[in-house]
Order: C-alpha cells, then structure tokens, then sequence
C-alpha cells in the first residue's frame, strides 16, 4: 500500500466535469487528497489539467457507480492509492431533469435514472462504510431542488433525487456516531466552466436577475458547502438537506 503524506482523502463521483470536477478541485486546493470516479473520465480537459497540477494529490478512475462491481474495484483502488478514506461525495447523475410525458417514459428509461442517480448512492455508501467508519469520515449526497419541486415531465430525474434525500437521513441514523452523511440540493447551477471551459454560459440577464441573491449559481457555489460538511467543522450536522439555490425555492411564483 501507496502512504502518502496524512491529508484526508476525498472520492467524488462524477467528478470528471461539471459540479463534480469544482468539488474534486476545490477540495484540492482546500489540502485533500482526491479521486474521482466517473463513466466517462476523459470528458474535460479541465480534469486533464488538474491532474497535471495536482499529480501526487489527484487520481481518475473509471467507474460505473450504478454497476457493483465497478463500485467494489474503485473504492478497493482508492484505498491501495490513498491508505484511507474520509469523505465520499455522491455527485454522478444524469442531469438531465427531463424524460418525457410519463405515459411514453420506458420503464428502461426510468431504470437508467434511478440507477445513477439513486442506486449509484446506496452502492458507494455500502462499500465506503467499513472505510470511512475508520476514519470517523463523512458523506455528502448531490440531490437538486427539483426533490422538492417540479416542471412537468420530470418524474424519473425528481423520484430519484427524491430518494437520495430520503436516502440520507436513513444513512445518518444507521451510521451516526461514526459517520456524518448530509445532503446538498443545488438549483440552477452554470457548469459552462467545468464543461466547456472555451466557452462562454449564454445566460441572460433574466436567467440572472430572478435569482433572490441576483445571479445563477457556480459549481464553487456548492464546492464550498461540501468542503464544510466533509469537515470536523460540522460534526453537530447530520442526516440534512441544504439548498444551495440563490433562494428560488423561497420564491413565491404565480403567473400574472
Ligand atoms: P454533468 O453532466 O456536467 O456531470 C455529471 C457527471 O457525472 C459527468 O462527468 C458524467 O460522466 C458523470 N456520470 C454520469 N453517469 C455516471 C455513472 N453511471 N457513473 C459515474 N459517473 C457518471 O452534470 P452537473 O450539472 O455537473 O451535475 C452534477 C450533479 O449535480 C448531478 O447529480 C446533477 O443531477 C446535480 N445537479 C445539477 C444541477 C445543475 O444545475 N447543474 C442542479 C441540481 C442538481
């Protein structure tokens, strides 16, 4: 086994671009060791880069997190990398909110959903646990606002992050006193930067201006909030939501 200097060790799913890539990258910067898993682990060429600047910190790994097996082999690898565990962030999703009038929805379509977005959760949870029990770590669930609210046609993307809060005040009880695990429901959040980093987000001053706090949220938005629930800092919170959305949800909407 690989030890290396004793910095907490972080695994993000889903950190190859995105919200996932601005967690993993925070969380380096913030002294963590990181690993990523991700289905498509060459996405951005930000996590490329990354991982050049970060080289003894940062590793990448392929992984399926709806796929046991997938699962079993990343945190096995984690370990023999990195000695340890402290934190384990739930972030892979398909992001995508939308499936479709629930009359034509397949019932493979609404697997696939619930498979990353829920089931992908449970299995890193199950196989982290002996690990992070350890280290008395942490977990942090990416849930949405839209576990609380709707457009219509959403139902496999809302069911399943639904669950993932669900999921997490049932983990905190099982687990507590050893591990923490709280959840963070984002709003509308601009990943241009951890996408595409060339371009621009094409957001209007509408996008922006109906926000409460007057601005569409950034993936640093969230990566701050994992940071502290990962942390010693937060040892009196567990099994929470928090809603991290410049206050739409507080918004009262009817159409004039
Ligand atoms: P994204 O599409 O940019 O990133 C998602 C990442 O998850 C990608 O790197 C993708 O390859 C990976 N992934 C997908 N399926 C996977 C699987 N089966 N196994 C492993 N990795 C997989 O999406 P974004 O916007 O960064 O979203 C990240 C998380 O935040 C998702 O769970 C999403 O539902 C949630 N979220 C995003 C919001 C937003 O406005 N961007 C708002 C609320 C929640």
């Amino acid at each position: 086994m690989h030890q290396l200097e004793q910095k907490p060790v972080a695994l993000v799913t889903g950190g190859a671009q995105g919200i996932g890539f601005g967690i993993a990258e925070h969380l380096l910067t913030q002294g963590w060791h990181v690993a990523i898993a991700d289905i498509n682990p060459s996405s951005s060429t930000a996590a490329q880069a990354a991982l050049a600047q970060f080289r003894e910190s940062f590793r990448v790994m392929r992984c399926d997190v709806s796929q046991e097996k997938d699962v079993e082999r990343c945190v096995r690898s984690v370990l023999e990398q990195f000695g340890q565990l402290d934190g384990l962030v739930n972030n892979a999703g398909i992001a995508n909110p939308h499936s479709g009038p629930v009359e034509a929805l397949t019932l493979a379509d609404w697997n696939r959903w619930i498979a990353t977005n829920l089931t992908g959760g449970f299995l890193m949870a199950k196989h982290t646990v002996p690990h992070l029990r350890q280290t008395k770590g942490a977990i942090v669930n990416i849930a949405s606002t839209r576990a609380l609210q709707s457009e219509p046609d959403s139902e496999a993307y809302a069911a399943s992050k639904g669950g993932l809060v669900a999921l997490t005040h049932a983990l905190a009880v099982s687990l507590g006193p050893d591990i923490r695990v709280n959840c963070i429901s984002p709003g509308w959040i601009d990943v241009s930067a951890q996408q595409h980093p060339s371009q621009a987000a094409n957001l209007s001053p509408s996008d922006q201006q109906q926000h409460p706090v007057g601005r569409v949220g950034q993936a640093q938005d969230v990566a701050e909030l994992v940071n502290f629930l990962l942390s010693e800092a937060a040892g009196f919170v567990t099994g929470q939501n928090f809603v991290v959305d410049g206050g739409m949800t507080r918004k009262m909407i009817y159409a004039t």
